[in-house]
């Protein structure tokens, strides 16, 4: 087993970024809940604890803390923004709410520190803080300042405790990476074991002895998880899997038959469920985005049962579930903004025996380089997310085979124009609005829909910017999606970022 780093969560933004961060330090790391008491932190004996960041202020009643004995426990730990407020209230120093928060990037002049080892006296830090330390526990020195923040960071060298009130994890931090490395390699004396290409061998291994002579199935979307998933699986038990992959014909241009030709060459069974008809009878007359997801979802699961009924003596449920998943769901969630659908979410009440999520232990960038590392397409493996209900929820109101039809054309147009460029933004797609406006083509008035162009530019896909796309760029999808396409009279662009708008438009 690597060794382990673990990451105590206190409800910040950036835990799974700090976890991210380790392990492309090659260093294993978990996120583990804040409270996690001591002697089970010793029982999975890591060689660091990082304590992230959170919303509250430690002052007050009802934060989270963590088990106070892992302070004394000889292990390295790092405590980041309200981790290092809570670890210096709860030994001793005291936090007050600052005269003025700081909030993005400002200048810091570090001390000397193993934490900051070739990292440059003045350095740029990403602050988000409205509460700072205003006096360091017995035994800790302060170690960095800003102009408005007298303990930017404090270390406390023979009991291994230091913290950062600024964020290292994130790429607004100038040389965060190397603050980070400092901690792993310096602090906690890692000797970097964790290597992704174990990781296949190590689940080929698992699975064959889980799985044995029987049979796996899975539910294939063609998306970015259960493709690699099933890419593992063909590997570790060739000719034991099937996967089902439903078409609900709400795909992008040639989407199901680029799906079917990447896996039926692979060792394994596919069989592509042709929904269409079913699926777009159930939209008709419906018009509500959440009605639309959860009529898509529930038709889905309806199907998938049908089909895997026919399919006799499959004990084994495969699921592309990765790690965030499971760290989301153990967290508490906010208000519901879309009710999400994927494929891989079916319900428990199918009748398996186990469950295999063999990429439950990784992260979405991890799952790509193991996507290709098992020889799946490049259009496979770097795919843009899609949603599960696909295009049914980028056309506005009602969806007919009709709307599909022209905005999959127009998506197709755009798609090309964008993969063309050197430097895309990370997510694009068309939308066919439900407006129509007039327009002339020839000498005949026409009065068609608007097509709308979404292009953004995020790392997590939670926020966004819209992309700065260039004119001529827009310009000449337009033309083309009003010339090439019959019954569009008008392309307009989405210049609104997240929050407050989405990335997808229902
Ligand atoms: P929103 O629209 O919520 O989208 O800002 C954020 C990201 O999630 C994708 N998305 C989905 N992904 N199932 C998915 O797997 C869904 O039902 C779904 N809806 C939105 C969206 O494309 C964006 O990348």
């Amino acid at each position: 087993m690597s060794e382990l780093v673990l990451v105590l969560d206190f409800g910040g933004q950036y835990k799974e970024l700090i976890a991210r961060s380790v392990r492309g330090l090659s260093v294993y790391s978990e996120i583990r809940m804040g409270n996690m008491s001591a002697d089970e932190v010793q029982r999975l004996s890591p060689i660091g604890i990082i304590l992230t960041g959170g919303p509250n202020s430690v002052y007050l009643p009802d934060s989270p803390m963590c088990d106070k004995k892992i302070f004394s426990l000889g292990i390295p730990v790092l405590g980041i923004c309200y981790g290092m407020q809570m670890m210096c209230h709860m030994l001793g120093g005291a936090v007050k709410r600052s005269e003025h928060g700081e909030y993005g990037t400002v200048n810091s002049t570090l001390k000397a520190s193993a934490l900051f080892k070739d990292v440059p006296k003045k350095n740029a830090v990403l602050m988000s803080h409205s509460d700072q330390v205003s006096k360091l526990p017995k035994g800790f020195v302060s170690i960095a300042k800003t102009a408005d923040c007298e303990n930017a960071a404090c270390e406390n060298v023979s009991a291994k405790l230091y913290g950062v009130q600024f964020h290292p994890e994130t790429g607004h931090t100038a040389n965060g990476r190397e603050i980070m490395r400092n901690f792993l390699y310096r602090v906690c004396g890692a000797s970097g074991d964790y290597k992704l290409d174990d990781y296949i061998d190590r689940q080929v291994k698992s699975i064959r002895e889980k799985v044995k002579e029987e049979k796996v199935l899975l539910a294939l979307s063609g998306g970015v998880d259960s493709s690699v998933c099933a890419a593992l699986l063909s590997k570790a038990i060739p000719g034991q899997l099937t996967c089902i992959f439903v078409d609900h014909g709400f795909m992008r241009q040639n989407e199901g038959d680029e799906i079917e030709s990447a896996f039926s060459k692979r060792n394994l069974r596919f069989v592509r469920v042709n929904a269409k008809e079913r699926f777009l009878s159930k939209m008709k007359g419906v018009s509500d985005p959440e009605q639309k997801r959860k009529i898509i979802g529930a038709e889905f699961i309806r199907v998938f049962e049908e089909e895997s009924t026919k399919i006799k003596n499959v004990p084994f449920l495969a699921q592309g579930t990765i790690y965030p998943d499971i760290v989301e769901s153990g967290g508490k969630h906010g208000a519901t903004i879309k009710s999400h659908h994927n494929v891989g979410g079916l319900p428990d009440n199918l009748k398996f025996t186990a469950v295999i999520e063999p990429l439950s232990g990784l992260f979405k960038d991890e799952v790509r380089i193991l996507g290709k590392k098992l020889g799946l397409p490049q259009s496979l493996v770097n795919r843009q997310p899609f949603p599960g209900p696909g295009l049914a929820i980028r056309v506005m109101g009602e969806v007919t085979e009709e709307k599909l039809a022209v905005l999959r054309g127009a998506d197709a147009i755009l798609r090309e124009e964008l993969d063309a460029m050197k430097r895309r933004p990370d997510q694009y797609f068309a939308v066919l609005t439900d407006t129509r406006t007039v327009g002339v083509k020839g000498d005949d008035r026409t009065y068609d829909p608007v097509v709308a162009i979404r292009a953004v530019l995020t790392g997590d896909f939670m926020t966004c910017d819209y992309a700065p796309l260039p004119h001529k760029i827009l310009g000449r999808i337009s033309s083309r999606i009003t010339s090439e396409i019959k019954s569009v009279s008008r392309v307009v662009y989405d210049i609104t970022s997240k929050p407050p708008a989405t990335v997808e438009w229902e």
